[in-house]
């Protein structure tokens, strides 16, 4: 949720330290600070609002050093303010902290330590870190921290600062992501590797319980027990251009441009030989299908929704019954999984804690699980019994877009490779779709050369205060997906409905200043769509249709249409998304927003 950076070499910290928070606002963006070692104590600047506050505060107060630690909030405990700004310090600024995510027992400790006389700032759970610090002090820096840890609970990054070490930084981590840049007489410390990929793409990923000492001279990693870890270094692979805006005026729509090639990168990893789909990862025989009496798809928000387009295809191609889940319902209802269930997760960020939380449960509960996730080494990617990875590369706005797209698609292969292992489809549906998926960058590209026509109709919108979007069979998936967008980035209501569900309360509320988003791609519910669409529009609705660009008979019943290229049910959700996309952007835009870092929003959510 927050984003966290540090730096130890021999330049000026705070250069790396703003440079890699400007990275890591999309985590969170309410305030931000940082801590520099400096004239031989530990200095802090904070201030509440967006990373350029902060700027501004370092031209009159610049803090030099050649260490230092930085944060970019979003609220948990303690709304957004100066005092509630990260890092903090204990009594004296002996040690200072900065934290991601929720310290779980820290009224009981705030209220220990405040018997003792320790004086609070803030009405953050994270400052009890820092005063514990100082409380259970007894000289060794490792020592004091791991002592800390074992009388927190939760889940956290802390990365703490020691005025008597200045020359170390201690970070360790549960349940919240953690890297360690790797450099040359320099080591960077971040949440996540675009803070960093401009300085080094040599990285350590942090397991939970890992402890990391590091200098410039080098980093050392212990294990809960105080045991010297030996840890692998990643290389990371994408370009630091690939975590930049490259012209485009937002990450969102540049992300919305990537997809043709996201998309390429994700398929073409899943065809082996004679264009079969292979999933190296999963290593599966037919007996291991044979074994699964259910699947369990659990995720959140855009990824839940992929889970949902999923289910169509698993049950289709497999013909295994699926359930799908809201991760953060699915651990409070005692569900019925056993270990003959196999659990999927979605999450493109693969940090995301209700994701998370609900494939442990799964697993304790027996399941054998799967994540499909975006981000390598990620806590969710670690935690699954086995990994698929999209191909998406880095997404940074908070809108998710090329991650559901690439989702889909390694979702629909997967429901394929089930169903090549068990016999439930034909070698020729599977070379069908295969051949389709060839040939979607370009159909994606086609829909992108429309976009100006898109941005016309988001015209319509900028003023309205409710859009229904409604759709059937996938399409109903695919209109939740196209609500969430238009909610989040233009903050106008909107609401999904199943097209036959109108009828049953929802049409109460369509009137002519209501517009109707349409998703008609399904063939067989088309005649039943059309005659949904009619319903609106008999309220005098305006109603914008999306369908395939030989569909003369959408036109008839829509006020506006958006054309995408033929393909077969299956594929269409991956295309009509698209608009969707675009048409959340152009409406966002239009509105002034700012549509990669929506309000009260964070891009990867830690906390519960
Ligand atoms: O990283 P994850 O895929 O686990 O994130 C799940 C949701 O938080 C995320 O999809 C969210 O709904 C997006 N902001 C939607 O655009």
């Amino acid at each position: 949720m927050c984003g966290i950076v540090g730096y130890v070499g021999e330049k000026e910290a705070s250069d790396f330290l703003i440079e890699g928070l400007r990275r890591l606002e999309y985590r969170g963006y309410d305030s931000a600070g940082i801590a520099v070692y400096d004239q031989g104590k530990i200095q802090i600047e904070k201030k509440m609002g967006r990373l350029a506050n902060l700027e501004k505060v370092l031209e009159t107060h610049p803090l030099h050093g050649k260490i230092g630690i930085g944060h970019t909030r979003w609220a948990t405990h303690g709304g957004p303010s100066d005092v509630n700004a990260h890092p903090h310090g204990d009594c004296h600024n002996h040690f200072v902290v900065v934290h991601n995510g929720i310290i779980e027992n820290y009224m009981e400790i705030k209220k220990e330590l405040l018997e003792k006389g320790h004086i609070f700032k803030s009405e953050t759970d994270t400052e009890v870190v820092a005063h514990l610090a100082e409380e259970l002090d007894d000289g060794d820096f490792l020592s004091t921290v791991r002592k800390v840890i074992a009388r927190i609970t939760g889940s956290y990054t802390l990365v703490f600062m020691d005025a008597a070490q200045p020359d170390t930084i201690i970070c360790t981590k549960k349940d919240n992501p953690l890297i360690i840049g790797l450099g040359q007489g320099e080591n960077f410390i971040a949440s996540d590797i675009p803070a960093v990929i401009s300085h080094t793409r040599r990285i350590y990923i942090l397991n939970d319980g890992e402890m990391a000492v590091v200098r410039k001279t080098g980093v050392s990693v212990y294990d809960g027990e105080g045991l010297p870890v030996s840890k692998k270094i990643h290389e990371v692979t994408w370009s630091a251009e690939a975590a930049e805006k490259g012209g485009y005026p937002h990450f969102m729509l540049k992300e919305i441009y990537e997809q043709p090639k996201a998309v390429r990168d994700t398929v073409n990893i899943h065809i082996g030989q004679d264009s079969q789909i292979v999933f190296d990862t999963l290593n599966w025989n037919k007996s291991d299908l044979m074994g699964m009496d259910n699947i369990l798809i659990t995720a959140c928000g855009t990824a839940y929704h992929a889970g949902l387009v999923a289910k169509h295809y698993i049950e289709q191609f497999a013909r295994i019954p699926v359930e799908v889940d809201i991760a953060s319902e699915y651990r409070y209802r005692r569900p019925l999984t056993t270990e003959r269930t196999l659990a999927v997760v979605i999450s493109q960020s693969g940090e995301t804690i209700d994701t998370l939380a609900a494939l442990k449960e799964a697993r304790r509960l027996g399941a054998r699980s799967i994540a499909v996730t975006n981000s390598i080494g990620s806590s969710i990617a670690r935690e699954a019994d086995r990994v698929i990875y999209t191909l998406a590369g880095p997404e940074i706005a908070v809108a998710s877009t090329k991650a559901y797209t690439t989702q889909l698609v390694a979702l629909l292969m997967l429901a394929l490779y089930m169903g090549q292992l068990k016999g439930t489809v034909t070698n020729e549906q599977v070379q069908d779709v295969v051949k389709a998926l060839q040939t979607l960058p370009e159909k994606i590209e086609k829909i992108l050369e429309n976009s100006q026509y898109i941005a016309g109709l988001a015209d319509h919108l900028t003023k309205v205060k409710d859009v229904f979007y409604i759709g059937r069979s996938i399409d109903y998936a695919i209109a939740m997906e196209g609500a969430l967008k238009l909610k989040e980035i233009s903050y106008i209501h909107a609401e999904a409905y199943a097209g036959g569900e109108l009828k049953h309360g929802t049409l109460a509320l369509i009137v002519p200043e209501t517009p109707v988003i349409a998703v008609a791609t399904q063939d067989d519910v088309k005649s039943k769509m059309y005659s949904n669409i009619q319903e609106v529009r008999a309220r005098n609705a305006e109603v914008i249709g999306i369908g395939f660009d030989d569909d003369r008979e959408l036109e008839k019943y829509v006020t506006e249409t958006i054309r995408i290229p033929r393909v077969s049910g299956f594929i269409a959700p991956i295309l009509s998304v698209i608009p969707m996309q675009l048409l959340a952007y152009y409406t966002g835009v239009k509105r002034g927003n700012d549509v990669d870092k929506p309000r009260n929003l964070a891009k990867s959510v830690t906390v519960e």
